[in-house]
């Protein structure tokens, strides 16, 4: 089997009294999607934002392509470590067009200048590779639909081309159709050899595309199962505790 892309080991992080992160581990394999689900409140975002630096885990182990990751890192170097992300709470900037959107944290610069003839080409390009449908790369993204908007931000993260990508909640904004788009994003990036983290409320999407689910719950990992080994109930009953948790974290 091969190495892990990401590995978390007894990862733990409090907000002042309130204790985000219990004890989360997960591994996360090249050519899968993982999916982490859990209750609101239960530390996925959290997670995800210790894993890019935003947050700095208190305690326990962050290992990407088999280097430790620092605790204390700055989200401007995520690049650097080989990580794209799309935040549940998106970070598109409003008042920019889609080109600009698409190349933020990789800005085209011909003489030191902004290539924008490139951006507009390059983004062009990425969102036709993505078969989405937008009139105008120049339109400013705080004129999209929530769904636009998410599949921008989305294909900005798979522009980036990073062994990595995490995605907290893609589909929660999205329709049927869109919805069903993003899988074929996922389902086109596995075989590159990414590692898709993918946070999830929603179950069918995650049966449909993840190959691994990890349940946390109060911000402990309950377990981790192999989608072709699991049930949906199972997995509902490790969300709820009605499954009790596995003795050791996997
Ligand atoms: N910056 C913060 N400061 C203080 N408390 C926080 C902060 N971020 C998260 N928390 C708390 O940590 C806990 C876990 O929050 P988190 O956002 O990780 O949950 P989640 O699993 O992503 O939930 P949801 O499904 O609603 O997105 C919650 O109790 C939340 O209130
Ligand atoms: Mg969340």
């Amino acid at each position: 089997m091969a190495d892990p892309v990401l590995v978390l080991e007894g990862v733990k992080k409090s907000f002042g009294s309130v204790s985000a992160l219990e004890n989360m581990s997960l591994a996360a394999y090249p050519g899968e999607m993982h999916a982490i689900v859990g209750d609101n409140g239960a530390g996925k975002s959290t997670a995800i934002k210790i894993i890019t630096g935003v947050h700095s885990a208190d305690e326990g182990e962050l290992r990407l392509l088999g280097e430790a990751l620092p605790h204390r890192r700055s989200p401007a170097h995520l690049g650097d470590h080989g990580i794209a992300v799309v935040y549940q709470d998106l970070a598109l900037v409003e008042c920019l067009d889609i080109a600009t959107n698409l190349s933020l944290g990789r800005l085209p610069t011909r003489f030191g200048i902004l290539d924008r003839k490139r951006m507009r080409r390059e983004a062009g390009a990425v969102l036709a590779d993505l078969k989405v449908r937008v009139t105008d790369v120049d339109t400013p993204v705080g004129l999209l639909s929530g769904g636009q908007r998410q599949i921008i931000a989305i294909a900005r993260a798979v522009r980036l081309d990073k062994p990595l990508v995490l995605l907290d909640e893609p589909t929660a904004a999205l329709g049927v159709q869109e919805t069903a788009h993003v899988g074929e994003i996922i389902e086109e990036l596995k075989p590159t050899g990414k590692a898709v983290v993918c946070v999830s409320h929603d179950l069918d999407f995650v049966f449909r595309h993840a190959d691994r689910i990890t349940v946390l719950r109060l911000g402990t990992t309950v377990g981790t199962r192999l989608v072709a080994q699991t049930t949906r109930s199972e997995i509902v009953g490790m969300i709820t505790g009605a499954v009790a948790a596995d003795g050791a974290a996997e």
